[in-house]
């Protein structure tokens, strides 16, 4: 590691909300990386952990449980073991994964509360709340839904805007209701706790502007932008019965807001993991804390949290927070409730064997800089034309060639052509330009590195051509096949942060012990006389055209429910006067003509009987229907308007419809028959 400052790292991951399982989105952002840099710090002999674990406290939780009609409790107990056991799946190794419900946490969170408080550090506010009268509840984040005010989207929560990514009071939203009931809540008094955020504000701003320029442009710059917007004090109590409890006289019923106690999970993780030192590695200069989080939790970690550390004393700040930006799924946001996501514990169901395909693909795709999306075509072709075409090509072709020309022995090395000393040349170089990369958290470009590092070896075996040599100078195919097997065993260790299950097969093709990463750019990792597995069959595989046609459907499948489900009634206008409504007349009539207006693409005109003659209305409906079928039909229409002249032809009135899922108008009309001109009452 190039910083010398620094004796052990702590590396933290957000910790997932236990009301489901997480999905890519999660793995592109957090897990994955965090675990390629924790693997690749282990590699080089760093002293290093990697803490993880479930946050199962809030009110995703809840309003979860309520839905299902069984406990929080029921909800976090099937969630934390669902997903422990699939990162576990895709080889993320957490020194310790645990949970916010353990005994340990309750207590850290509690008394890092309660110093707060005996320092005075909180203010204590009465203000208003939102409160559902029906569900007899108050109303805190995410059970209160109404319109951002910052950009009007109409489903924004109570504490944050997924449209825009304000963060929000519940009390800010326009026209908020209840989540539980539907509900317009009212307003009732209530006390809670505050972190005075503005008492922090030069502080933060001292050691992120001045102290943290290194820092991603998107963390950066999201943390100035709040800052130059001043910092208001932050509730850290809510009223709620699930979570840990105000530990103090006259909170009774509330609970610590969960973005108070989540982030102190790291903590007691920590301590759960190393009951006797962690300390160390909270407080200890030399100690280096890295965070890594998805961009919708910078505030909370870079600013929110710090406050708290601050205010609390003797506990190290972050020396990076790398977020991600998000990873959109075909085009669209991931979601949890919309069931938009590629779920891990399904696609480790669906593609066994193939944790480091997905590892693969999210890293190569890292959305380090912006929004990246994920498609199960890129999926595919990242499999067969990178995986499988240049990594798995390599290192087979190798092994085939060792077997049939050397007896799977590495053979000795003969005098150095210039082909040979310039591959061994490029080698070398891979562990310092990887690591520099893994170190500065652009993970992508490490991963191309190592993909560079398997062409190479391609290459070599292309350049040199030991198929055609061995009819000619065996001793020649000998220094060959040494060196290429030399950027095999070299590949072993170079994947392994990014791809630990394919790091670990290849040492078994090799007959290893799996190396280090101060081994990598080595020229003699296997000695001479070395055996490797005569049988080593492949690294990857194809993914075929049908696997993943079989994911595609299943999303075409949930986008047809959500549209089904996510449709919901207009508002019901402002009411009117019954003498208004006795102003419109609307009547039946029979359709006896249809035709399409000339350069019109969406008019009909249809000639109706309405009782005292034929009357012509246009309508823009040709979309829907062919003109024969709504002939001998009856339809409502409004008889008063003034006629209105679309494309010359003079309409005399408004044919009534409505929008059936799929958005077609259908035309409205009598459910029996009646006669022509009759009144609609
Ligand atoms: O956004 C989320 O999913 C939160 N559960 C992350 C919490 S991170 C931490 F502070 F624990
Ligand atoms: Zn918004």
């Amino acid at each position: 590691m190039k910083d010398k400052r620094f004796k052990r790292t702590l590396v933290t991951t957000a910790l997932p909300y236990a009301n489901g399982p997480v999905h890519i989105g999660h793995l592109a952002g957090v897990y994955v990386p965090a675990d390629i840099y924790t693997r690749y710090l282990r590699s080089l002999g760093e002293d290093v952990i990697m803490i993880g674990g479930s946050d199962e406290h809030g009110v995703p939780i809840t309003i979860k449980a309520q839905k299902e009609g069984v406990t929080p409790q029921d909800i976090v107990d099937r969630y934390h073991n669902i997903i422990k056991s699939s990162m576990e799946g895709l080889g993320i190794s957490f020194d310790v994964y645990s949970r916010t419900t353990s005994a340990t946490h309750r207590q850290m969170a509690s008394e890092f509360f309660r110093t707060l408080y005996d320092k005075g550090e909180f203010i204590e506010r009465t203000t208003s709340q939102l409160y559902d009268e029906q569900a007899d509840q108050w109303l805190a984040d995410r059970y209160v839904i109404g319109t951002c005010p910052h950009c009007g989207f109409e489903r924004a929560y109570g504490d944050q805007c997924e449209h825009c990514g304000t963060s929000l009071n519940a009390t800010d939203l326009i026209d908020p209701h209840s989540a539980i009931t539907g509900n317009v809540p009212v307003l009732r008094e209530t006390k809670h706790w505050y972190m005075p955020l503005d008492k922090w504000e030069p502080a933060l701003r001292e050691w992120i502007l001045e102290g943290h320029k290194e820092w991603r442009a998107n963390v950066y710059g999201q943390c100035k932008s709040w800052l130059d917007e001043h910092l208001q004090p932050r509730a850290v109590t809510r009223d709620l019965n699930w979570g840990i409890p105000v530990p103090i006289e006259g909170a009774e019923g509330k609970v610590l807001y969960v973005w108070f106690d989540a982030p102190i999970g790291y903590i007691s993780n920590t301590k759960e993991l190393l009951p006797d030192t962690w300390e160390q590695y909270w407080k200890s200069s030399d100690t280096r804390i890295i965070n890594f989080i998805g961009k919708d939790n910078i505030v909370f970690h870079c600013l929110i949290f710090p406050a708290m550390l601050m205010a609390h004393g003797g506990y190290q700040l972050p020396e990076n927070v790398p977020a991600n930006e998000f990873l959109n799924l075909e085009g669209e946001k991931i979601s949890t409730s919309r069931n938009w996501a590629v779920w891990l514990n399904e696609y480790l169901e669906d593609f066994p064997g193939k944790a480091d395909v997905l590892r693969y693909v999210l890293t190569a795709n890292a959305p380090e800089t912006k929004d990246n999306d994920f498609t199960w075509r890129d999926f595919q072709a990242r499999n067969n034309n990178e995986l499988v075409a240049i990594l798995g090509n390599f290192v087979n072709r190798a092994l085939v060639l060792v077997n049939k020309y050397c007896g799977g022995v590495l053979p000795e090395r003969g005098e150095l052509a210039e082909v040979d000393k310039a591959v061994l040349d490029e080698v070398a170089g891979y562990r310092e330009r990887i690591g520099d990369l893994i170190e500065t958290f652009h993970l992508r470009d490490a991963l191309k590195e190592v993909m560079n590092l398997a062409r190479a070896g391609n290459k070599y075996l292309a350049d040199t051509e030991p198929w055609k040599v061995v009819k000619t100078d065996a001793a020649r195919v000998d220094t060959i096949m040494n060196i290429a097997m030399q950027i095999v065993a070299n590949l072993s260790i170079a994947i392994e942060p990014f791809m630990p299950f394919s790091a670990a097969r290849l040492c078994e093709m090799l007959l290893i012990e799996p190396m280090k990463w101060p081994q990598l750019g080595g020229d003699n990792l296997l000695p001479v006389g070395h055996k490797v597995s005569d049988n080593p069959g492949l690294l990857f595989v194809k993914v075929e055209d049908a696997e993943i046609e079989a994911q595609e459907q299943r999303l075409q499948r949930i986008k047809q429910e959500n549209i089904i489900n996510s449709w919901r009634p207009a508002p019901v206008a402002p009411a009117i006067d019954f003498n208004d409504f006795l102003k419109l007349d609307i009547r039946v009539g029979t359709v006896k003509a249809c035709e399409r207006v000339k350069k019109a693409d969406k008019l009909l005109q249809l000639t109706l009987d309405d009782g005292a003659g034929e009357r012509t209305i246009v309508s823009g409906i040709a979309r829907y229907y062919d003109p024969q079928e709504l002939v001998g039909k009856q339809v409502c229409f409004i008889a008063n308007l003034p006629p209105r002249v679309f494309k010359g032809i003079e309409s005399r009135g408004m044919i009534l419809s409505a929008e059936d899922a799929d958005g077609r108008l259908v035309v409205i009309g009598p459910a029996g028959a009646v006669r022509p001109g009759v009144s609609v009452k």
